[in-house]
């Protein structure tokens, strides 16, 4: 038997069908709409997926798999399933509310899968206690509680416990601490980073931290406002580098690509530059495909704000996901060569003055944290990082 799902996806403000999803037990296939290929400003859903007519083939690469759940969406869903589900069933079966970016799937005009809406501010406490036991690994845990997290998870990926959070008419993306494997207070460093990014001038979406009390304990979340909604909530389309770069997971990367298609696609590359900087500096090694991404303005993919940076201790090293010309290993000075200034299109004074702006901004990095939440240890947990990026800049 043969499902089939409506596509659609936003041009503008209007959401407009653009094709088909055909799916059999084993395979999907996806076929444009020959009214959407007729547009003049159609643009292709994934750059897998090529504006021509016909069937084209959704695995073993899903074109799609910004829509689909990632290491702790699939998490939550194959636990409220109670089994391991294939990867097109999985993509269906997130919450169309928060659902990433502007691709949505129908069936007879009723979006997949409608849920009856995501948590609000006020239940986070608890929504935060059931992940607390997923990621634990509990075996008793309340069914319906776990339903209610699986359609607050959503399509976000990533491996850390997150959920979406209505406040207000806005749709946020809520970041949570883990209950165990966070060595620092991690959440708080990443509220640092955003701080210091923003303040240097990179896109960074709204964010703001906040102490929960979870089982008598405080925690510290991090709520990012979706980039992926307009402030009167149209859904703009996403898609990540790794879908930019038909990459799949693990597939490591260089800057060298992601640069090349950014210059294609409209996206501003000198803007990279300046997040690589920062990113090699703090050791945002963390750096992967799936952590850059690209939200379509008119005709053109722009850069997506910044997401996701995170700092570790100097002793992790420097090697990144992300290589530049082919080696991970990365410093200031691999970012600052003729050839790099060149690849991203930065000018050296440009490179100077962004550094010389950097300085002040990386002094107060640990207070930062600190007002964040950060605790002593973790503070210092990362001086040795903070130090090297002071003396690499001074
Ligand atoms: N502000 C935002 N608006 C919309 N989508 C976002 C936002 N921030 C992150 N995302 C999406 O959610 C995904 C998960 O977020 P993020 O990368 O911060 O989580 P993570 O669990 O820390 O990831 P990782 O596994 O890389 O450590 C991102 O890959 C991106 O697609
Ligand atoms: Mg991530």
């Amino acid at each position: 038997m043969t499902d089939v799902y409506d596509v659609t996806t936003v041009i503008g403000r209007d959401e407009v069908l653009a094709g088909r999803l055909y799916r059999t037990r084993t395979a999907g296939s996806f076929e444009y709409d020959s009214g959407y290929l007729r547009r003049r400003d159609a643009f292709a859903l994934a750059p897998a997926l090529a504006l021509f007519p016909g069937a084209q083939p959704l695995l073993p690469a899903n074109p799609f798999s910004d829509s689909a759940p990632d290491t702790w969406g699939r998490k939550v869903q194959n636990r409220a399933a109670g089994r391991r589900l294939d990867e097109l069933t999985l993509m269906l079966g997130v919450n169309d509310e928060g659902r990433q970016g502007a691709t949505r799937f129908w069936t007879d005009g009723v979006a997949v899968t409608a849920g009856d809406g995501v948590p609000v501010e006020a239940e986070l406490a608890d929504i935060i206690h059931v992940a607390d036991q997923i990621e634990r690994g509990e075996t008793a845990i309340d069914d319906v509680a776990v339903r209610r997290l699986f359609r607050a998870t959503g399509s976000l990926g990533g491996a850390r416990p997150k959920a979406n959070v209505r406040i207000g008419a806005h749709l946020w993306l809520a970041k949570f601490p883990k209950p165990v494997g966070d060595d620092w207070n991690v959440i708080a460093w990443e509220a640092a980073m955003l701080d210091a990014m923003a303040t240097v001038g990179i896109d960074t979406p709204a964010h703001t931290s906040k102490r929960v009390i979870v089982d008598g304990s405080e925690r510290t979340v991090l709520f990012l406002r979706r980039f992926d909604r307009t402030e009167d909530d149209v859904r703009v389309p996403y898609i990540s580098a790794m879908t930019a770069l038909e990459a799949v997971d693990g597939d490591g990367g260089d800057w060298v690509d992601l640069v090349d298609f950014a210059r294609l696609a409209g996206a501003d590359s000198a803007e990279l530059w300046r997040r690589a900087v920062f990113g090699a500096l703090v050791g945002n090694l963390d750096d992967h495909l799936r952590n850059h991404g690209f939200l379509r303005r008119g005709p053109a993919w722009k850069l997506a704000p910044a997401f996701d940076v995170n700092p570790e201790p100097l002793d992790d090293g420097h090697a990144h996901q992300l290589a530049l010309f082919g080696t991970g290993e990365l410093e200031l000075a691999s970012f600052t060569t003729k050839d790099a200034l060149g690849l991203f299109g930065v000018k050296p004074a440009g490179a100077d003055a962004y550094i010389r702006r950097l300085r002040p901004v990386m002094a107060t990095l640990p207070a930062a944290a600190a007002a964040h939440g950060a605790d002593a240890f973790s503070v210092s947990v990362m001086s040795s990082r903070v130090e090297s990026a002071l003396a690499a800049i001074s």
